[in-house]
């Protein structure tokens, strides 16, 4: 039986389509099964109509406060049995208690190489550090922002005259590679987690790669 992934969104949901275009691959071990954002014009809420499934908007103004808001997410994923739920651009920080509910079944995306520039503005913060490497991590969450064992990383060169757009553009190709990977990882049961580190089956050694390259 396929992963059913709960997906959930804030805005234009580039990561949320990569999923779904993963999905349409029979021998991919996911499917997209709800979409739920907390604002009611996230433009991703169209792809997953588009695709046929299943969306909801739980605005957090709609709840007493934060938990009361998390519950009924979480009631929203239990009842479409959701076996691993993914941030994809959701723009609100998680309480405790969500995070320890779905503990090892919550993933987030991250537009930085952590755990360098956790937080916003990472594309300009990137480029001011002069880093010769920026990217992308796929993450469990942990209670600790933009913290949680690294399940796939993928790094792109910042390259000079990089403005926060270009290199954003460039990290984000990479971003569409990198979260159904992590999905998939998951999905064929290849991640064992252990304390901060996850541990993936199988693995191969990719080749080093120095920026500038020797030859320049
Ligand atoms: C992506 O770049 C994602 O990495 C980032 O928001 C963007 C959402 O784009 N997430 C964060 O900054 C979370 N801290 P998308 O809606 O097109 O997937």
């Amino acid at each position: 039986m396929k992963l059913r992934l709960g997906v959930l969104i804030s805005g234009r949901g580039s990561n949320l389509q990569a999923l779904i275009d993963a999905c349409r691959d029979p021998g991919f071990p996911a499917e997209v099964a709800l979409v739920i954002s907390n604002k009611a014009d996230a433009a991703g809420l169209a792809r997953a109509t588009a695709a046929g499934i299943p969306t909801l908007v739980l605005k957090p103004k709609d709840y007493a406060d934060k938990p009361a808001h998390e519950a009924a997410m979480t009631s929203a994923l239990e009842n479409a049995g959701i076996g691993l739920v993914c941030l994809a651009g959701f723009m609100r920080l998680l309480t405790g208690g969500f995070v320890t509910h779905w503990h090892d079944r919550l993933i987030n995306i991250h537009p930085s190489l952590l755990p360098a520039f956790p937080g916003i503005d990472t594309h300009a913060r990137a480029i001011a550090a002069g880093v010769r490497f920026h990217g992308c991590t796929v993450h469990y969450v942990r209670e600790v922002m933009d913290e949680g064992p690294i399940i796939v990383q993928a790094a792109v060169p910042v390259l000079p005259g990089d403005t926060p757009d270009t290199l954003a553009d460039r990290v984000l190709v990479q971003e569409h590679t990198a979260y159904p990977l992590a999905v998939r990882l998951i999905g064929e049961g290849r991640v064992r987690v252990e304390g901060m580190v996850a541990h993936i089956e199988g693995l191969r050694a990719p080749a080093p790669v120095i920026c500038p390259p020797p030859n320049s």
